[in-house]
């Protein structure tokens, strides 16, 4: 019989300090059949929200977690899929908890990928006008990044995350154990944005995965753990500094703009969100360099690290310089009608430049779409 108990180990927590709203990110292989959940649950009642993949793999270790802490749980299993991000499936949530008659202290638990995190996220920060919400990411792109720091919301069909709010977690639970049915390809996307952190904020971190890369793509626990350790700390430091992305947190978007326009041309969920953002990363190398901020080695050395975390480093050849030059003016990072985009200094330092020509940005996506 399986022993939920066995395989849980001593949890590694990072702290998001945000004052009341602070809240901590339990990182271990395990927490799902663990204690820690439901002290975060402050009324009898829990909804579980997941999706079609997810909720055979986990709903029932955590629902069986949360019974034996004497609470009523209630699970919605969404349809998976980054196409499904939308007002339509958001109005099914609202549905369900009204027709479950939930009450203003009833937790929202999300279990799944970012996507469900998201949508979760919004759900509670809107029924009710707020109802409690805890995050269980199971992809690796959810544990170092969605789950983190308070950006709920759903697509437009014309834009990525376009209706949405802020609103924190309780905690994070990040099961590392849950990794281990993740699809390569999706390791792979979690991998893009663990990248990110590196080429954004801290250069030691970069050398680090560049040596770890193989370990990472074979799922070495101890790897994985530190990669989302390290990422949920540079996380929780950005958030920290700036909740509400007045400055330094649109940081985090280093690559996103090229990446959303990628996935918002291609149609939602035809590429990955972290494959957009690993050809995203390289375009904003390559924009860098143009702008001469950094070298040619420095592009290289990350087109080789985005390629060998299995990632594509080029935008995709069906979508026109034309179209994907038009989807980037749909992107959040405008402002007064100008186009802010997340460039890099240097390796482990990026910084965000608004008078950016034109014409370097066209040659930028005319130079990195795919031949074929
Ligand atoms: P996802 O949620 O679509 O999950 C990827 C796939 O993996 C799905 O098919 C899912 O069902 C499946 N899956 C999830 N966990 C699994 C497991 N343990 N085993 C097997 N299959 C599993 O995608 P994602 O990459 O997790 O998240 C992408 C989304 O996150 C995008 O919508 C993106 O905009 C959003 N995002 C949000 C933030 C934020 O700050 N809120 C940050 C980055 C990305
Ligand atoms: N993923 C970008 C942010 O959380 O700000």
């Amino acid at each position: 019989m399986h022993d939920p108990a066995a395989h849980i180990s001593q949890p590694t927590t990072v702290n998001v300090d945000l004052g009341e709203r602070s809240y901590p990110i339990f990182i271990g292989a395990g927490l799902i059949d663990g204690d820690q959940i439901a002290r975060f649950v402050p009324s009898s009642r829990a909804v579980i929200v997941s999706n079609t993949t997810v909720a055979p793999l986990y709903a029932e270790r955590l629902t069986q977690a949360l019974e034996a802490a004497d609470k009523r749980v209630e699970m919605i299993a969404l349809p998976d899929g980054e196409q499904y991000k939308n007002l339509e499936t958001l109005e099914r949530i609202y549905d369900f908890l009204m027709e479950k008659q939930v009450d203003r202290k009833t937790t929202l638990i999300a279990l799944g990928g970012g996507v469900i995190g998201d949508i979760t996220g919004f759900a509670a920060a809107s029924f009710q006008r707020g109802v409690p919400f805890i995050q269980v990411p199971t992809t690796l792109l959810a544990q170092v990044d969605s789950s983190v720091g308070g950006k709920t919301g759903v697509n437009h069909p014309r834009g990525k995350n376009m209706i949405g709010a802020f609103y924190q977690p309780r905690c994070v639970l990040a099961d590392t154990a849950s990794l281990d049915t993740l699809p390569d390809r999706e390791l792979s996307a979690g991998l893009a944005e663990v990248i990110k952190y590196g080429l954004l904020w801290d250069e030691d971190f970069l050398d680090w995965i560049e040596a770890n890369i193989d370990a990472l793509r074979q799922r070495d626990r101890a790897a994985l753990t530190e990669a989302i350790r390290q990422s949920c700390l540079i996380k929780a430091e950005i958030v920290r500094q700036d909740e509400r992305e007045g400055g330094i947190r649109a940081l985090l978007n280093l690559g996103h703009t090229f990446g959303h326009a990628i996935e918002a041309g291609m149609g939602y969920g035809r590429w990955l969100h972290g494959e957009a953002v690993g050809a995203g990363m390289c375009m904003a190398a390559d924009l860098s360099h143009r702008l001469g901020l950094i070298d040619t080695p420095t592009v290289r050395r990350i087109e080789t690290l985005v390629e060998s975390a299995g990632l594509p480093t080029r935008a995709p050849a069906a979508l026109s310089t034309d179209r994907l030059r038009e989807l980037m003016d749909s992107d959040k990072k405008v402002e007064d009608g100008r186009l802010r985009l997340v460039l890099l200094g240097r390796l482990g330092q990026a910084r965000l430049v608004d008078r950016v020509a034109d014409e370097d940005i066209r040659a930028t996506i005319e130079a990195m779409r795919a031949t074929d």
